[in-house]
C-alpha cells in the first residue's frame, strides 16, 4: 500500500498507515513477547527496553505488587512492554498511533488473560486522560516518528501523578547527520542538519522510496527538546543512561540511544 504525503499532509495519519505495514512485514518492533517471557514476568523476573539493547534498570520502577501502580505505554505498543508489565502485577494503559500496533498488544492480553487497556491516538494529545492519571511512563524510542516532540512532554507531564516517573528511550540526533545510502556502505558523509526531517531532509526520489516501501516517516529532535523539553514541562532528570543497536556501523564510535528517567515533584 502505497501513500502519498507532502510534507504538507497529515504525519499522523501517513505513519499511522506505515506502522499497520510495519506489523504486517514483522519488524522487530512489533513482535509480542512470548507465554515464557509472561510466565516469567508473573514470577517476578522480568525486563523490559526502552532503547534496542540495554534492559531498564530495576531500580527505575515502583513496587507492581505492593500498591494499585496505573502504568500508561506511551506510544509504546507492539506486545512488548504492556503485557510484561500487566503480568508483572501493573494496571496498564496502551495509547498508540497504530491499529495494528495496539492489535498486538491485545493478542498477547487474550492470549495470557491479561487486562490491558487500549487507546488509538496521537502521542503529543493525550486529552483521553485527566490530570495525575499515571504513577508511571514507560516511552519507547517512538517520539522520532513525530515532528516536535515538546506537546508529548507537556501533555506526559500533566497526567503523571506527584511524583510519578516518565522513563523516555530518545533516538540520539548523530544518527540523523549521515547521508543513509553510504552509511550503508560503511562511509560517514555528514550531509543532514539538526532537528532533522525525512520530510525536508531527503530528496523526492528518497521520500517516494519510503512511501512505495510504506516506512515511517523520522525526525531527529535536538538534545535541547528531548532533554530540556522535559525540564521545561516541569520534571527533574534523574536518571539517564546510553545505549546502541549494534546494527548501526556508526555505533562502533558512540552510543546511538539515550534513556532517560525525569520524575515529577511531589
Ligand atoms: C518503534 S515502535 C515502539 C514500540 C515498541 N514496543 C518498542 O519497544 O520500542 C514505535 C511506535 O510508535 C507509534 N507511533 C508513531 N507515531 C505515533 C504518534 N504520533 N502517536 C502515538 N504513537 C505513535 C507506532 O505506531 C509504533 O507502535
Amino acid at each position: 500500500m502505497s501513500q502519498n504525503l507532502d510534507p504538507a499532509d497529515d504525519i499522523v495519519a501517513y505513519n499511522r498507515a506505515a506502522w499497520n505495514s510495519q506489523v504486517r512485514k514483522r519488524n522487530r518492533w512489533t513482535i509480542p513477547v512470548s507465554p515464557e517471557e509472561i510466565e516469567r514476568a508473573r514470577k517476578d523476573d522480568w525486563r523490559i527496553v526502552l532503547t534496542p539493547e540495554k534492559s531498564v534498570p530495576n531500580t527505575w520502577f515502583p513496587d507492581f505488587r505492593a500498591s494499585s501502580i496505573e502504568v500508561l505505554c506511551l506510544a509504546g505498543s507492539g506486545g512488548q512492554q504492556a503485557p510484561i508489565l500487566a503480568a508483572a502485577g501493573a494496571h496498564v494503559t496502551v495509547l498508540d498511533n497504530s491499529p495494528a500496533q495496539l492489535a498486538q498488544d491485545q493478542l498477547v492480553a487474550d492470549r495470557e488473560g491479561l487486562a490491558i487497556k487500549l487507546v488509538l491516538g496521537d502521542m503529543a494529545d493525550l486529552s483521553a486522560f485527566a490530570n495525575a492519571s499515571f504513577d508511571l511512563i514507560v516511552h519507547p524510542c517512538s517520539n522520532c516518528f513525530v515532528p516536535n516532540v515538546l506537546p508529548v512532554w507537556k501533555e506526559a507531564a500533566r497526567v503523571m501523578k506527584p511524583g510519578a516517573n516518565l522513563l523516555s528511550g530518545i533516538v540520539s540526533p548523530i544518527v540523523y547527520l549521515f547521508d543513509d545510502q553510504l552509511l550503508e556502505k560503511g562511509e560517514f558523509k555528514v550531509c543532514h542538519r539538526i532537528p532533522y526531517s525525512d520530510l525536508t531532509s531527503l530528496s523526492s526520489e528518497q521520500r517516494q522510496a519510503f512511501r512505495d516501501d510504506d516506512e515511517p516517516f523520522c525526525f531527529g529532535h535536538t538534545l535541547t527538546d528531548q532533554v530540556g523539553g522535559q525540564i521545561d514541562a516541569g520534571l527533574a532528570i534523574t536518571g539517564l543512561f546510553e545505549d546502541c543497536w549494534s546494527d548501526w556501523p556508526i555505533s562502533e564510535y558512540i552510543p546511538t540511544f539515550i534513556a532517560t528517567k525525569a520524575t515529577k515533584g511531589k
